[in-house]
C-alpha cells in the first residue's frame, strides 16, 4: 500500500496517457514479484491436463509478438502451475488504478473515457478485493482474466470513437468494430456457455484455458461502488422485515435484530441495523473480522460474555437505542442463550458462508475458531459432522424464538438449504421450507414488484460537491414524487427518502463518487433527468455515470434469489434477463453487460445490466427516458405475468403513464376450478 501511494505520486498526467495509450508495450516490462502485502486470490483449482495446460500457454502467448514467445511462455506454464491461472503479473501497471477525473483518461469519445473510470474504480487497491488478479468482489468476480486483457482494453478506449463499439468476450477485447453514435460503447457478455457446460468446475476448466470468466454481477460490469451498495440493500431489507411483524407501526426502535456474520457482505447488517433505527446483535466467530469492524465504526459494541450481552440487549431495549452489539462467539451458543432466557427478539437471519459449507463458510457450535480451522483441513469427516450437528441445534433454537413471534427469513445464503441437508427441521409438510428467503418475502414483492431496485450513479468530476449536489437533487425529486404517488409506493419513496438524506454523514463513499438509491422507473427516469438538467447548466462540473446492481427488477433471472417470487414456473428461464440487455443496448445505453452466475454461482443465474453516460444533452434525455422506462417495466411485465399482485398494479400505471405501452395481462383462474380438476374419483 505504501508503495502504492508513493507511485500515485510520480505519474505525470502525460505519463499515464502515454502508457494508457501504448496498450502492450513493445518492450516487456521487468516481471513483478509477487507481493505478499496484498490480498490475493486463493490458488485455483488445478483441472487442466497436460494438453489443455499447452492450450492455456498457447492461448495467453496469443497477445504478445513471437520474438516475446520464449521468455513468456516457462513464465506463464509457472502462474498457472502455481496460481492454476495465468495472469501476466509482468504486466501490472505501476500507475495507480483509481476513479480519475473523466478528463484525466485520455479519450477520443466520453462515453469511452466514463468506461474508462468506471472499469479503473472495479480495479482500485482500495475498493478490489485481489487487485493483482483483477478480482473485484465474492472471490471470484473478474474485471479481466489478465493484465494483457486489462491494458489493451485502455488502448481500444482511449483511443475509439462515437462510431465504434468495442466487443469484450469475458474480457477478452475481440476489437473495435463501426457502428453509429446512438450504439452501445461496449458490449459486455461474460461467462456465456453452452448450458451443458455451465457446472462449477467448467468454469474452473474454461477459466484457466482462458477463454471464459465469472463477472459476479458489477465487478464484469465495471458498476462495483464499494460497500454502500449492499449497506442500502440491507437496509431496506431490514426496514421492511419488520413491517411484517404483526401490528408493526413501521418502527424499528427498540426492536432487535439477531443475526450472524461482520464479514464481506454481512458486515453490512450491523451498520444497517442502526440506519434502520434497530438494535443490531451480530455474532462473529472471527475475531479480526469482528476488530475490523469496531476499527471501522460499524459495530458499536463488542462483547465476549452471554449474560452480560443479554442485559446490555435489554437495557437497549428500554432506551430504544439505534446500536450494533457484536457477540465475539458462534451465533449457535447467541440462539440457544435468547431462546433459554426467553428474551424477545423481533428480527432474526444469518449470513455465515452456507454457500461453503465445509471450508470456512460455517463454524460449528462446540469448536473453537482454531479447533474448527484444523479439524477442516485434518479431519474433514468429523468436521462434517460437527457442522451437521451444530446446524440441527441452530435450527432447534431459531424455532423456540420464532414459536414466540420472531420473523426470521434466510439471507441467501444456503442456510436453509445446508441445514434441510444436515437433517434440521425445517420443511412442511409439502417439502417447502418453513421459513421465506429474503426475496421471497421482502425483496420481490415489496420492491422489485413495484420497480423499485438499486440504482446508482457516478459523478465523473470525482468531486465529492458533485455527489452532495446530486443527493440535494435525487432528495427533492423524491419529496415531489411523495406528494403525488399512490399508497402502495409511499413507503419505499419515505424510506429512499430518509437513505438519501443521511446517505453523506454515513460515510458511505470508497473509490467512486458513487451513490446508490432504491428508485422505481418513475424515480429514475425523474432523478437522471434532474442531474442532467445540472449538467447542462453547469451546477454539476462533469457527466454523470448512470447504473445499477444486477440485483434488480429485470436484470436476473435467478430461481432461488432474484425471481424466487415468481411462482409460475417460468423462474427457471432466462428471457427476462436476455431481452433486458438486448432492449437496453437500443435503446441508448452506453454500455451493457450479460453475465453467467452472478450473486449465487456459475450456471444459477443469468444477469445483465447497463450503464449511462448523462453529459447534459438533449440526446442523453432522449435515452435515458426510454431506456430506463423498458429496464424497469420489462421486469414488472414479466412479473405481472406470473400474476404478482403489485407487478400489475404497477405495470397498469405505467401503461397509464405512457399509451405506447401495452403488456399482455395474466387473467386468473379460479383456484377452486383449477383443484378439482385432478381430483381422484
Ligand atoms: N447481504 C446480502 O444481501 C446477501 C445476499 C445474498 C447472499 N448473501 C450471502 O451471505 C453470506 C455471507 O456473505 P459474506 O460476504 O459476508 O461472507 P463472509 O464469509 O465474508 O462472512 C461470513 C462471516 O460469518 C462468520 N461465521 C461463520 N460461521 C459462524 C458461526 N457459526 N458463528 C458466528 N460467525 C460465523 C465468518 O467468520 C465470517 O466472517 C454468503 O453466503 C453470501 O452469499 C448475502
Amino acid at each position: 500500500m505504501l508503495n502504492f501511494a508513493r507511485k500515485k505520486a510520480v505519474m505525470s498526467l502525460p505519463d499515464f496517457h502515454r502508457v494508457i495509450l501504448q496498450g502492450i508495450p513493445e518492450e516487456l516490462p521487468a516481471s513483478k514479484p509477487f507481493d505478499p502485502g496484498v490480498n490475493h486470490a486463493p490458488r485455483r483449482k488445478d483441472l487442466l491436463s497436460l494438453t489443455e495446460k499447452k492450450l492455456a500457454v498457447k492461448n495467453a502467448l496469443r497477445y504478445f509478438p513471437v520474438r516475446h514467445h520464449a521468455m513468456l511462455a516457462p513464465e506463464f506454464a509457472k502462474e498457472l502451475e502455481d496460481y492454476g491461472r495465468i495472469y501476466m503479473y509482468r504486466l501490472r501497471p505501476d500507475y495507480p488504478i483509481t476513479a480519475r477525473d473523466i478528463d484525466a483518461f485520455p479519450h477520443q469519445s466520453k462515453q469511452a473515457a466514463a468506461i474508462m473510470l468506471m472499469l479503473s474504480n472495479n480495479l482500485d487497491y482500495a475498493v478490489a478485493q485481489h487487485p493483482h488478479e483483477l478480482i473485484t468482489y465474492g472471490g471470484n468476480g473478474a474485471v479481466f482474466q489478465n493484465w494483457a486483457q486489462y491494458l489493451l482494453t485502455m488502448q481500444y478506449l482511449a483511443t475509439m470513437t462515437d462510431e465504434q463499439t468495442l466487443v469484450l468476450y469475458s474480457g477478452h477485447p475481440m476489437g473495435l468494430f463501426p457502428s453509429h453514435r446512438e450504439a452501445p460503447r461496449v458490449v459486455v457478455t461474460n461467462g456465456m456457455m453452452i448450458p451443458n457446460y455451465s457446472k462449477p468446475d467448467d468454469w474452473e476448466r474454461f477459466n484457466a484455458l482462458g477463454v471464459t470468466q465469472y463477472g459476479q454481477m458489477t465487478a464484469g460490469s465495471f458498476m462495483y461502488i464499494g460497500p454502500q451498495g449492499i449497506v442500502h440493500g440491507t437496509t431496506i431489507t431490514v426496514l421492511n422485515a419488520g413491517r411484517r411483524l404483526p401490528g408493526s407501526d413501521g418502527s424499528l426502535a427498540g426492536k432487535v435484530f439477531v443475526t450472524s456474520g461482520l464479514g464481506g457482505m454481512s458486515g453490512a447488517q450491523a451498520k444497517a441495523a442502526v440506519i434502520a433505527g434497530a438494535i443490531g446483535v451480530l455474532a462473529e466467530i472471527n475475531p479480526k473480522v469482528t476488530k475490523i469492524r469496531h476499527e471501522q465504526g460499524w459495530v458499536d459494541e463488542v462483547y465476549h460474555d452471554l449474560n452480560t450481552l443479554v442485559n446490555r440487549i435489554k437495557e437497549a431495549k428500554r432506551h430504544k437505542e439505534a446500536v450494533s452489539l457484536a457477540y465475539q462467539g458462534n451465533i449457535v451458543d447467541l440462539w440457544e442463550k435468547l431462546a433459554k432466557e426467553n428474551v424477545h427478539i423481533e428480527l432474526g437471519s444469518d449470513q455465515t458462508s452456507l454457500h461453503n459449507p465445509w471450508a470456512g463458510g460455517y463454524y460449528p457450535a462446540g469448536l473453537s475458531f482454531e479447533e474448527s480451522n484444523e479439524m477442516m483441513s485434518k479431519d474433514p469427516v468429523d468436521f462434517k459432522e460437527h457442522v451437521r450437528v451444530s446446524l440441527i441445534r441452530q435450527v432447534n433454537a431459531i424455532r423456540q424464538m420464532t414459536a414466540r413471534g420472531m420473523y426470521f427469513w434466510d439471507y441467501g445464503n444456503a442456510f436453509l438449504l445446508e441445514a434441510g441437508r444436515a437433517g434440521a427441521n425445517v420443511f412442511r409438510e409439502d417439502g417447502t421450507y418453513i421459513y421465506p428467503s429474503y426475496v421471497q418475502d421482502i425483496m420481490g414483492p415489496m420492491c422489485f414488484d413495484y420497480g423499485f431496485g438499486p440504482f446508482r450513479w457516478v459523478c465523473t468530476s470525482s468531486d465529492p460537491k458533485d455527489l452532495q449536489l446530486t443527493d440535494q437533487i435525487a432528495a427533492e425529486v423524491l419529496e415531489k414524487m411523495m406528494q403525488e404517488a399512490p399508497e402502495e409506493i409511499r413507503q419505499q419513496l419515505a424510506d429512499n427518502l430518509l437513505w438519501i438524506r443521511q446517505a453523506e454523514e454515513n460515510k458511505l463513499v470508497v473509490g467512486s463518487q458513487a451513490r446508490i438509491l432504491y428508485a422505481d422507473s418513475e424515480g429514475r427516469i425523474r432523478i437522471a433527468k434532474a442531474f442532467n438538467q445540472a449538467i447542462r447548466d453547469g451546477r454539476l462540473k462533469g457527466p454523470v455515470v448512470l447504473g445499477r446492481d444486477h440485483h434488480d427488477v429485470s436484470g436476473t433471472d435467478s430461481p432461488y434469489r432474484e425471481t424466487s417470487n415468481i411462482y409460475d414456473g417460468s423462474q427457471f428461464t432466462a428471457d427476462m434477463a436476455v431481452q433486458n440487455v438486448i432492449g437496453d443496448s437500443f435503446r441508448g445505453a452506453t454500455w451493457v453487460s450479460i453475465h453467467n452466475g452472478g450473486g449465487v454461482g456459475w450456471g444459477e443465474v443469468i444477469n445483465g445490466g447497463f450503464g449511462m453516460l448523462l453529459d447534459g444533452t438533449p440526446e442523453a434525455d432522449r435515452r435515458l427516458e426510454s431506456m430506463l422506462f423498458w429496464d424497469v417495466n420489462n421486469g414488472i411485465a414479466r412479473r405481472s405475468w406470473a400474476r404478482n399482485e403489485g407487478a400489475i398494479f404497477a405495470i397498469q400505471r405505467a401503461m397509464e403513464v405512457e399509451p405506447r405501452l401495452r403488456v399482455t395481462l395474466p387473467n386468473m383462474a379460479d383456484e377452486k376450478m383449477i383443484e378439482s380438476l385432478f381430483k381422484k374419483e
